[in-house]
């Protein structure tokens, strides 16, 4: 399949893909909307991936200062950074479940400990990420980048569906009832997805060599597929009656978090100055992510996917019904690996 225009911006590698990235965040663009004050998550219980560090802190943070039960799905130790956004939130509902997205066992205990708790998810952001400098594996053998932001997600948002643990009448036969606020699944994507690797499904989940240069390729591949399949999942989650629940991709832009923490030990102290001065905050930067999560002019609405503020389309692969439906069907055969 040939690049649209709007695919061919460079975020191929390291180098042009930071160049591009500082370039965005100072593009004029239009901005979808501005979040009030008074559009609040009272009430509500959240899950945040990856809550201990950058943008998901971040994003925990303003989610439980706006009145949410914010759950923390963290692989690692996370009770310091829950102190902090306990602090800077002033809320005291927040808590840590434990979720190594590179684990199938795990997402699966974790999927069981919030269902056996009678856990009501309102809202789902699928924030953890990882860029490791040379090829990993999950415990189940998928390259790392591809098992954490596509096969892990994948089993986590199933199971929670399957569960009703978010409610849903499509796949766990609870009604969401009449309120308009219907639940979120919010994914910090990232706009390398469109100069990835394309989807080419002779080699779908196969393992992959790459330098730390070539790391971006596969970067921009894991969340292209995971792009797809939340296209698909959102055609799925809807019908003539209405959104059963919300999916919604974005990028958040290029942030000074721990992101580059693998980077090569010759690219840190420049990369350490670049992210310092041109990057945005993980504080600023989550403001599309919680936009999605609680803006309450987005109640019934299905597949936004942002940039930023800024409504895009995502890459032509991901909005081809027939690539992201084949993107669903694989994804299937890798859960039951
Ligand atoms: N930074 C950027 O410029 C940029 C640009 C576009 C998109 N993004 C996306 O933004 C998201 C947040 O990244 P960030 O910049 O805030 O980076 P970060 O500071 O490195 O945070 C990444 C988070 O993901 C967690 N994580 C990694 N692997 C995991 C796993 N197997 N299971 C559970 N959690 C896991 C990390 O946990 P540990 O602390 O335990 O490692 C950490 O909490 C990512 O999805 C990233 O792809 C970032």
């Amino acid at each position: 399949m040939s690049k649209s225009a709007a695919d061919t911006s460079d975020y191929n590698n390291p180098v042009s893909a930071t160049l591009n990235g500082v370039a965005d965040l100072f593009r004029k663009k239009e901005r979808i909307g501005t979040l009030t004050e008074d559009e609040r998550l009272d009430g509500k219980t959240c899950l945040v991936t990856g809550a201990n560090s950058g943008l998901g802190k971040a994003t925990a943070t303003e989610l439980a200062r706006r009145g949410a039960h914010v759950l923390m799905g963290c692989r690692s130790d996370a009770s310091a950074a829950m102190k902090e956004i306990k602090a800077a939130s002033g809320s005291d509902a927040v808590e840590v479940v434990h979720l190594d997205l590179a684990d199938l066992e795990s997402v699966k205990t974790c999927c069981a400990e919030l269902k056996q708790r009678g856990i009501t998810l309102d809202r789902v952001v699928l924030n953890a990420g990882v860029v490791p400098k040379k090829p990993l594996k999950t415990r189940q053998g998928f390259e790392m980048m591809f098992g954490v932001h596509f096969v892990g997600n994948m089993l986590l948002l199933k199971q929670l569906l399957a569960d009703g643990t978010i409610p849903n009448n499509t796949y766990a036969g609870t009604p969401n009832g009449r309120s308009a606020d219907k639940p979120r699944i919010v994914f910090v994507s990232s706009e390398t997805h469109r100069s990835g690797t394309p989807i080419d499904f002779n080699t779908l989940g196969d393992p992959v060599e790459y330098s730390a240069m070539g790391s971006i390729a596969q970067y921009g591949h894991s969340k292209l597929v995971m792009t797809a399949w939340l296209q698909e999942l959102a055609r799925r989650l809807q019908s003539d009656k209405g959104v059963d629940v919300s999916v919604h991709c974005l990028c958040p832009g290029p942030i000074n978090s721990n992101i580059a923490r693998d980077a090569p030990a010759a690219f840190k102290p420049v990369l350490k100055v670049v992210m310092g001065i041109l990057f945005a905050s993980p504080e600023k930067a989550c403001e599309p992510v919680v936009y999605l999560t609680a803006a309450k002019s987005l109640e019934n609405q299905t597949a936004l996917y942002l940039h930023l503020m800024t409504q895009k389309k995502p890459a032509a692969q991901a909005l081809d019904a027939e690539v992201s439906k084949r993107v669903w069907e694989e994804g299937e055969k890798f859960l039951k690996r």
